[in-house]
């Protein structure tokens, strides 16, 4: 038995391609990656998507459209594929309450740093490197965590420290949290998760 799994994305999709690589190297047995979603074409999380071969949905904003239009569609695209478990790998868009209560629980984050630091709103993508080398941490790592409505506010699930190196720049920082943490980290979770839900459904 295995819990379907969405991963919204945004960019580059090397977390994706993390948990990709795992399923290929037989590191998921409980998680099947169904679907793939974006709020706009032409990342290339979305070509990982498809070299894998799954289904993949952009759920843009048309003309005259609201945010909530675009979260029916992603809502609706979750629910066409009957997903247990929704990974939010790399993804800008911040989630209303309403599409996190319609998906209670079973929304996970990965965030580039030891939260509670350098999150929350406003810390994304290099941002939060370059915070955490101007703070002078000597320590900084990935967290994953669960969604709420508080942006980085969900319980913690795990997290990997990473060394700051003394010369390091946002960018190799960058690189390296994500190769020492999040790649190893996220797919790690998603099977944790996944296992999880297969042993609640079949009590
Ligand atoms: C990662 O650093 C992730 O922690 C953050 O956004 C970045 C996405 O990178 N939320 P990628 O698209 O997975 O390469």
């Amino acid at each position: 038995m295995s819990a379907k799994v969405a991963v919204f994305v945004s960019g580059g999709g090397t977390n994706l391609q993390a948990i990709i690589d795992a399923k290929a190297n037989g590191l998921l047995p409980h998680a099947d990656i169904e679907l793939v979603a974006s709020v706009k074409r032409g990342i290339y999380a979305l070509e990982r998507a498809e070299n894998a071969g799954i289904s993949v949905c952009v759920c843009e904003r048309g003309e005259g459209e609201k945010k909530a239009d675009v979260e029916k569609k992603l809502l609706d695209a979750v629910k066409a594929h009957n997903i247990d478990l929704i990974v939010l790998a790399g993804f800008l868009t911040i989630l209303s309450p309403d599409f996190i209560n319609a998906f209670c629980g079973s929304i996970i984050n990965i965030h580039p740093s030891l939260i509670p630091s350098f999150c929350g709103k406003g810390f994304y993508g290099l941002k939060v490197h370059e915070a955490a080398l101007e703070r002078g941490v000597k320590v900084t790592g990935a967290t994953v965590h669960f969604v709420n409505g508080i942006p980085d506010g969900g319980d913690i699930i795990a997290q990997k420290p990473v060394a700051v190196l003394p010369d390091d720049t946002p960018e190799m920082l960058q690189k390296r949290v994500m190769s020492e943490a999040e790649h190893i980290m996220l797919p790690e979770c998603v099977e944790k998760i996944a296992k999880e839900i297969c042993e609640r459904r079949s009590e």
